[in-house]
């Protein structure tokens, strides 16, 4: 267990480059199962989250190696079915590889995923699409024991909401079905467009891919292939706001901006100046920022509920009173008591959070309750007056690769020390 110290009110500046992203390069390591031979996956991220997909690459029977930030896997021989329960607890994104080893030897067992402590995060969709394709499931203590003795067939699949595991195993397990599927009221994620784009190289055939119907031709085997994953759009959201909440001056490399349409408006109603050019961010902060009326989160293209916990500690600090309300994920709000004991000004009712913004916050002892929500922790100790001391690294070590050193580079005073 270690901590993240944090000597806070350092004006963030300097230009960094942004990691690849943490949720396509674990849906298209799980891809890898579905290629007979070896893919060669670049710019992923060196966290706790890939190390855990390779863990469960390995136990498949997949030959894996990491050089530098690629990951070269061998799926020539996939000799078990089976992910064990430690593996799957380790972190809900684990459950992607349902629909990958179905369509590789047409059986699986798996139990329910882990993962961070949000909601309840129920998988009745990506067992409803399985379903779809022709996959029998039978519960077995805990473990989803599932078989297409008969092979996959594609079919339509309506989905009631547009989650994005679900539309990824959809995806993976009908990429090499018999048939057409279409997957309607599909995630329109940028990550889901990166798989896509990846099993596509891989010779798959699947259209309309960051559109709200996709549709997947089954091919009866995919080609390995050298892919490199897009940048972290949540990674950007994170080091921007890094610069808003303490009036610095951040440019960010290899990202994607229009990855960032619904990242770059409220940063602007803030206050901040945003200059984008090809792949560079560049954020100008004000002296104070502006409250920012209200966010609301949404799936892709709307404000994402990732960002949602970085954004509450800039409003925290914000000019005037803002509103956010979180619509995707019910327990997201679990940073918001810790950011109180900075002495931020919030009041709460359901999956309403309304900020009044405050001078300055302090610096506090403080635990980081999830990935996100401890990304806002580190955030607010970056801009408070003292010392901040951040518990439970291991959330942010899921979805930030080397985080301490990046903000150190952006001239923040973090360290990491053992608890
Ligand atoms: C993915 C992202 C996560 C992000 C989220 C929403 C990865 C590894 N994680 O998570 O960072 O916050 O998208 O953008 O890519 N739901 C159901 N039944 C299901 C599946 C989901 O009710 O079978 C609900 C969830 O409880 C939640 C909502 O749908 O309320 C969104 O979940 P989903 O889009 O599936 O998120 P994840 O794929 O888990």
């Amino acid at each position: 267990m270690s901590a993240f110290v944090i000597n806070g009110g350092r004006r963030i500046s300097g230009s960094i480059r942004v990691q690849g992203s943490k949720n396509s390069v674990l849906p298209i390591l799980a891809a890898t199962v579905l290629v007979n031979g070896t893919s060669v996956i670049h710019n992923c991220p060196d966290l706790s989250d890939t190390a855990g997909t390779v863990k469960i690459l390995k136990n498949l029977g997949c030959k894996v190696l990491r050089e530098g930030n690629s990951i070269i896997v061998d799926s020539t021989n996939v000799t078990s079915s089976e992910i064990p329960e430690s593996l799957m607890r380790e972190m809900r994104s684990s459950v992607i590889f349902l629909g990958a080893i179905l369509g590789r030897v047409k059986s699986a067992v798996v139990s329910t995923p882990g993962g961070c402590e949000i909601g309840l995060r129920p998988i009745d969709l990506h067992i409803y699409a399985m379903k779809q394709l022709g996959v029998d499931i039978a519960e077995d203590y805990g473990k989803l024991v599932c078989s297409a003795p008969n092979g996959l067939v594609g079919k339509k699949i309506t989905f009631s909401f547009p989650s994005v595991g679900a539309t990824e195993n959809a995806i993976l397990a009908s990429v090499t079905a018999k048939g057409t599927t279409t997957i309607v009221n599909a995630a329109r994620e940028p990550e889901i467009i990166d798989l896509c784009a990846f099993l596509n190289k891989c010779g798959g055939e699947i259209y309309g891919a960051g559109e709200s119907v996709i549709t997947i031709k089954g091919k009866e085997r995919l080609n390995p292939c050298e892919y490199s994953v897009i940048c972290d759009r949540i990674a950007c959201a994170t080091y921007l706001i890094a610069g808003a909440v303490t009036g610095g001056d951040v440019n960010l490399e290899n990202t994607n901006p229009v990855h960032l349409n619904a990242i770059i408006p409220p940063l602007e109603e803030a206050g901040c100046h945003i200059n984008v050019r090809c792949k560079e961010i560049r954020l100008k902060a004000p002296r104070r920022l502006n409250r920012i009326d209200k966010i609301i989160t949404q799936p892709y293209p709307g404000f994402p509920t990732d960002a949602q916990a970085p954004f509450t500690t800039l409003v925290c600090v914000a000019k005037g009173t803002s509103v956010i309300v979180e619509n995707i994920f019910e327990s997201r709000f679990k940073h918001i008591p810790e950011l109180v004991r900075m002495g931020a000004k919030i009041r709460m009712e359901g999956r309403v959070a309304v900020i009044d913004g405050v001078e300055r916050l302090y610096g506090a002892e403080v635990v980081s309750p999830d990935l996100r929500g401890g990304a806002a922790l580190v955030l607010a100790g970056l801009c408070a007056d003292g010392i901040t001391t951040v518990r439970n690294t291991r959330f942010i070590d899921r979805g930030y690769e080397d985080f301490e050193n990046n903000l150190s580079m952006l001239n923040a005073d973090v360290r990491r020390k053992a608890n």
